[in-house]
């Protein structure tokens, strides 16, 4: 299911965009943006294909696919231990405009929000976006157990949200109940909203274990305002799908007026949800099976990261992403960077501010949602090429 032969090159170089094969000169393999280089699992598939066959494609309950958010609101309590009624899930067209659109709700200019360093770009670039300010709170890769309480050392009486991303893009750490308990306290002490992306959280491996934060006590959970998507787990990023969960009437009542669904300006589009229902409802099997081969990618990827000249790298506990330390090979992220394209014909995605924050600096990241050929091929040029 996961094999080489379940990888269709010559459709991945037309439609896979954001700097994946579509983006990449020929010959060189993309271990780029983390979307996967296998299809969508079958029952996907045959649900878009089922909703399309009568041919009607109407307005759809501005309030999001009913069917979508019973979907999220069982595969939530059963599979995270987590409650969200139906009523208080909104349906947005990714993850990234979920973020965004969380921002827009609760920040104005002069307000801060505080990140994590590195974390995925689509945090700053919100924030930025609605005119308030991201304020960098650094968990360097290899962080074990962090120190929530030196967190306060950041707030100020601006202060409005922290945005946690767990697990966390790119270092693949996966926060411990005890983190975030603590965490929650702080966001309690000083009145904070947060903000919880969850998108990575089906990908987690073992021995690791995903807590949701809005399953701790009360209190947390009201202030929580958690955010998901189809890309990682699915491979629907193409789909635009992702979905808002709150906890309470007074938040979802605020995104859903900002979200401009109402007045038909914006929108989620029905297929993304039809195929989400499917992916929620039918595809937990296909699931387990992509997350065995991702360990197996994982294992294989760190292995060999660790046995290049001045490469070093943990192997996640979470996301499909190695994170790897460059500073032992003399180069700067951004020379490897150019040096793998150039002379390893392999893209990865170098440790710049642009995309990670300051601290992702002497580091580069590089995705193995592909097969094991493939992984195995890129993986041999870059050792080449750095050796
Ligand atoms: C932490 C995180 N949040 C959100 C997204 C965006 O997901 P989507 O494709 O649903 O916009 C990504 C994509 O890489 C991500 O890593």
């Amino acid at each position: 299911m996961f094999g080489f032969d379940s990888v269709n090159l010559p459709l991945l170089k037309q439609r896979a965009f954001n700097l994946r094969w579509a983006s990449v000169p020929e010959g060189v393999i993309p271990l780029t943006a983390a979307d996967p280089d296998f299809p969508c699992a079958e029952p996907i598939r045959e649900a878009i294909q089922a909703f399309t066959h009568d041919g009607y494609f109407s307005y759809g309950d501005t309030l999001g696919y009913a069917p979508f958010k019973e979907a999220l609101s069982h595969n939530y309590a059963k599979v995270k231990h987590t409650a969200f009624h139906p009523s208080h899930i909104l349906p947005v067209d990714s993850a990234a405009y979920g973020i965004y659109l969380i921002c827009k709700s609760f920040l104005m200019a002069g307000d801060e929000a505080i990140i994590f360093d590195p974390v995925d770009f689509l945090f700053r670039y919100s924030i930025e976006t609605v005119g308030a300010t991201a304020v960098p709170f650094a968990i360097p890769a290899g962080t074990d157990q962090v120190d929530f309480n030196s967190l306060e050392e950041i707030i100020t009486p601006n202060t409005k949200m922290i945005c946690l991303c767990n697990p966390l893009n790119p270092t693949g750490k996966v926060f411990t109940k005890a983190e975030l308990n603590s965490l929650g306290n702080i966001a309690i002490k000083h009145n904070l909203l947060i903000l919880s992306d969850e998108i990575w959280s089906d990908i987690i491996f073992k021995p690791a274990v995903f807590t949701s934060m809005a399953s701790l006590d009360d209190e947390i959970r009201q202030r929580t305002i958690t955010v998901t998507g189809f890309s990682k787990s699915y491979g629907l990023a193409g789909l635009r799908i992702g979905a808002i969960m709150t906890t309470n009437d007074q938040h979802f009542n605020i995104i859903y007026q900002a979200s401009m669904h109402q007045s038909t300006v914006h929108g989620t589009n029905i297929l993304g949800q039809v195929a989400a229902t499917a992916a929620l409802n039918e595809c937990s099997g296909w699931l387990k099976n992509y997350i065995e081969h991702l360990q197996k990618m994982r294992d294989i990827t760190v292995a060999s990261l660790n046995e290049m000249k001045g490469v070093q790298c943990i192997a996640p506990d979470g996301c499909y992403v190695a994170f790897a330390n460059i500073t032992g090979t003399g180069l700067t992220s951004s020379e490897i960077h150019k040096r793998l394209l150039e002379e390893g014909k392999v893209s990865i995605v170098p440790g710049l501010k642009q995309w990670f924050g300051e601290g992702a600096e002497g580091y580069i990241r590089l995705s193995f949602a592909t097969s094991e050929e493939i992984l195995n091929e890129a993986l041999s040029r870059i050792k080449k090429t750095l050796n």
